[in-house]
């Protein structure tokens, strides 16, 4: 396993300086080249391992539209889990028959608009759903049953998905997914085959192998006592990246070949199409966030002193670290001797960012602090509390210049919605 091979984008001194003195900060920096990169890997991966395969890009890891236009360009589809997420996706120039909609509530209105636009696949998650779709033309539209293969990720318990308990999809245990696909039979839906997401950033891939087997093993047992034949199977995403250096996922080539051998194990000489939609292993190690450190503060603390470094983000950029207790590796412009510092936030919460940190002793206010993996989930996941617009991020190009891809926001939007008093 080549696991100590470590190609994250990190910009150097001089580009993390200049990019930040052209834009501002806090900045997200996506590397187009290291982007691209990641999503012919996993292509090649994964057709290297199995001739009929599709990629999906989830879109939710961050849907910049440039972002979801470069995923296009490179051969994948976009996983799309709201009307929103859709509507970036056709904003891209994305046709709607290479968007699949998730959602484990989708609204009336969410499937009409999905409907409307031909989307190609729509991924069902509870009998409510299936009830609204059997009324409904679909038209080119096919449907698949997202199922809970009922095993244990082992990862952040807000990102596990594919426990019996979750609230995503239909229960294989309890016989939901079996009564799911006779109403689809009943009802003559097109219904095209399976779909299961164990969980997110899995560094473990044993709960992804499970999630397959589970799959395909249902889908074998669906024929058998329904004659339902499917012909496209999807595993989902999940795979982990380095946020720290000595985190160690899986390479793609040996996890797309785990996977095609957990599925293809329970099918017999049955060659249905296998798919997955990985998002965070795509995009997170393509990005970087700059941010300037506004204040150093020494407090008393019963073994001595703590170093604060507050820099000009926080909480409404980068909600990981309070959501999961995310980690991440920083680095300072400045370099030398270095002592543990923690790195927080600006808001009105303990957001910590990155506790207890080696910096350099001689850290400044007004330096800049570069962290690493930030691609995924960050810029996708900011919000504007304490009325912080949210940052720009700039693609660096393959000519390496670097364009803007989203605009810092600016007061005007930050309370375009608000309606004046009086
Ligand atoms: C249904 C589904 N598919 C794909 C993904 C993407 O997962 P990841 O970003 O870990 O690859 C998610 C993430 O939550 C998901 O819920």
């Amino acid at each position: 396993m080549d696991s100590m091979l470590d190609d994250r984008f990190v910009l150097d001194d001089s580009s993390a300086v200049g990019l930040s003195e052209q834009f501002g900060t806090p900045l997200y920096v996506v590397s187009e080249a290291a982007f691209r990169a990641r999503l012919r890997r996993y292509r090649e991966a994964f057709s290297a391992a199995y001739p009929a395969t599709r990629l999906s890009y989830a879109s939710k890891a961050n849907s910049i539209l440039t972002i979801l236009r470069i995923a296009y360009e490179e051969g994948y589809d976009v996983d799309v889990a709201s009307e929103g997420e859709l509507r970036a996706a056709l904003l891209a120039g994305i046709p709607a028959s290479h968007c699949h909609l998730h959602g484990n509530a989708k609204a009336e209105r969410e499937l009409d608009f999905a409907l409307e636009q031909a989307i190609g696949e729509i991924l069902v998650d509870n009998f409510r759903e299936l009830d609204r779709l059997v009324s409904r033309d679909l038209g080119a539209t096919k449907l698949m049953l997202r199922l809970a293969p009922g095993v244990d990720p082992k990862t952040h318990r807000a990102i596990s998905t594919g426990q019996a308990d979750t609230k995503f999809g239909f229960n294989i245990a309890d016989g939901s997914g079996e009564r799911a696909v006779r109403i689809c039979l009943d009802n003559k839906l097109p219904l095209h085959g399976f779909h299961c997401h164990v969980g997110s950033q899995l560094l473990d891939p044993e709960a992804q192998r499970a999630g397959g087997a589970q799959i395909a093993s249902f889908a074998i047992e669906m024929e058998q006592k329904h004659g339902f034949v499917a012909d496209l199977l999807n595993v989902g995403g999940g795979l982990g990246v380095r946020y720290l250096a000595d985190y160690q996922p899986m390479q793609a080539a040996e996890y797309c070949q785990l996977i095609v051998e957990a599925v293809l194990t329970h099918l017999g000489d049955r060659r249905p199409t296998l798919a997955q939609e990985p998002g965070r292993s795509m995009i997170a190690e393509a990005g970087v966030t700059l941010y300037r450190v506004e204040v150093i503060k020494e407090v008393p603390t019963i073994q001595g002193r703590k170093r604060y470094v507050v820099v000009d983000g926080g909480l409404s950029d980068n909600p990981r670290s309070a959501m999961y207790e995310a980690k991440y590796e920083v680095r300072a412009i400045a370099s030398g001797e270095t002592s543990l510092a923690t790195v927080s936030g600006k808001h009105c919460e303990t957001d910590t960012l990155f506790a207890d940190i080696h910096l350099p002793t001689n850290l400044a206010e007004g330096d800049l602090l570069q962290v690493l993996c930030t691609g995924a989930y960050n810029a996708s996941m900011a919000s504007n509390y304490n009325r912080f617009p949210r940052p720009a991020c700039v693609l660096v190009g393959l000519d390496g210049h670097a364009k803007v891809i989203q605009k810092r926001e600016t007061w005007d939007e930050v309370f375009s919605s608000q309606v004046p008093p009086g």
